[in-house]
């Protein structure tokens, strides 16, 4: 984070807490709902500190998900067991009247209770990420009301009402800045801006759409505070990486799986830090697809500040084992 390459690289993996351990699943059978989950403190704050406990990553993420914020400008947001989220669908620019201008704080006042009750309870030696999904991806979930393969309906509305369309991307873009502002406040060392869709827009939106907002949220979160350290995740950004990096303002680009780390290690900026970038397919599989994975990645990263994730989220079906031979493999690698 600070920008040094150190050997082995701290190591952690998005969505780290999850249904792929028991632990985990244990305690979400406790909740009414999933987003009542991300509000309970104790639950929430024992969900980010489960990982930690049993493999010791470098840095916890808090529990949480980027739709809290949808949920705190008065959109009606739920999960459906194996649905995945269902929100109240903007179809129509008139609706975002339905929406405040401002978050509800106390709605989210249990998130920052979380990071407070995970600061207390976390080694000192390990970070807490806070996070926020970035405008463009919050505004594809706002707009189809679901998740959807290609993002459809978020791009038919930029298409046909673009000042509208810039007025949600703006606010998302303010609130954000509010939201991070706070989870610092909380605690939390530095900050991950997911923007899970980046890649399904052609060339000539990503920057109006991806770099630009998100460039905003890093320029006014560190005139909030100094110094801020903000990850930036543009998965699918491929080619404009480099771009994006350079005009956000980023500490950290987190590389998704289809980013060769060769080239990203010979292309981009030697200060910026990279994270990434396992598939996590490869971790669900195990034996020869794990070891020759890492070993890509090192012999890619290896001497530029570096640290090791997946590529995205880990899936359900990993096996828990293979998390402890993927970490084993990390920092055996300090040896070689
Ligand atoms: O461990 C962590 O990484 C922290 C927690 C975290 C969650 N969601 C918990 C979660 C984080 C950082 C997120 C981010 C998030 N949420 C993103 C961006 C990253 C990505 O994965 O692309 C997105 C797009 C969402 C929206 C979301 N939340 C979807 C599409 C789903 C359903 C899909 C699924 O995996 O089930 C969720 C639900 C969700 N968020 C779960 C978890 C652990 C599973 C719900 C459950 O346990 O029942």
């Amino acid at each position: 984070m600070e920008g040094e390459a150190t050997f082995p690289p701290p190591v952690w993996l998005m969505r780290q807490a999850g249904r792929y351990l028991p632990e985990y699943l244990a305690i979400r059978a406790k909740a009414s709902s999933f987003l009542n989950f991300c509000y309970t403190p104790v639950l929430a704050a024992e969900a980010t500190l489960q990982p930690i406990r049993r493999f010791g990553f470098d840095a916890a993420i808090l529990f949480s998900d980027i739709l809290v914020v949808p949920d705190a400008l008065g959109q009606k947001v739920s999960f459906e067991q194996g649905e995945g989220p269902k929100l109240d669908p903007i179809v129509a620019p008139e609706d975002f009247a339905k929406l405040t201008e401002t978050l509800d704080f106390s709605r989210l006042a249990p998130i920052f209770e979380t990071i407070e009750r995970v600061k207390q309870d976390l080694p000192k030696e390990t970070a807490l990420i806070g996070f926020c999904g970035a405008p463009w991806t919050l505004a594809c979930y706002m707009i189809a009301g679901k998740s959807t393969p290609d993002q459809a309906p978020a791009r038919l509305f930029a298409y046909r009402y673009p000042d509208q369309f810039q007025h949600l991307i703006d606010r998302l873009v303010d609130v954000s800045i509010d939201y991070l502002a706070k989870q610092i406040e909380a605690g939390v060392e530095a900050v991950q801006i997911f923007d899970t869709w980046a890649g399904v827009l052609p060339a000539a939106e990503f920057e109006r759409w991806c770099t630009a907002p998100v460039a905003a949220i890093v320029t006014g979160l560190r005139r909030r505070h100094k110094g801020a350290r903000v990850i930036g995740f543009p998965k699918g950004a491929a080619l404009h990486l480099k771009d994006y990096a350079v005009r956000t303002g980023i500490n950290v680009l987190g590389l998704d799986s289809t980013i060769d780390p060769e080239w990203a290690g010979r292309t981009l900026e030697r200060n910026l830090v990279l994270q990434g970038n396992l598939d996590p397919l490869a971790l669900a599989a195990g034996g020869a697809a794990l070891e020759r994975g890492v070993g890509d990645i090192f012999s890619a990263l290896r001497g530029r500040p570096h640290i090791f994730n997946l590529g995205h989220g880990i899936l359900p079906q990993t096996p828990v084992d293979h998390v402890t031979l993927m970490l084993e493999r990390v920092r055996r690698s300090a040896a070689q």
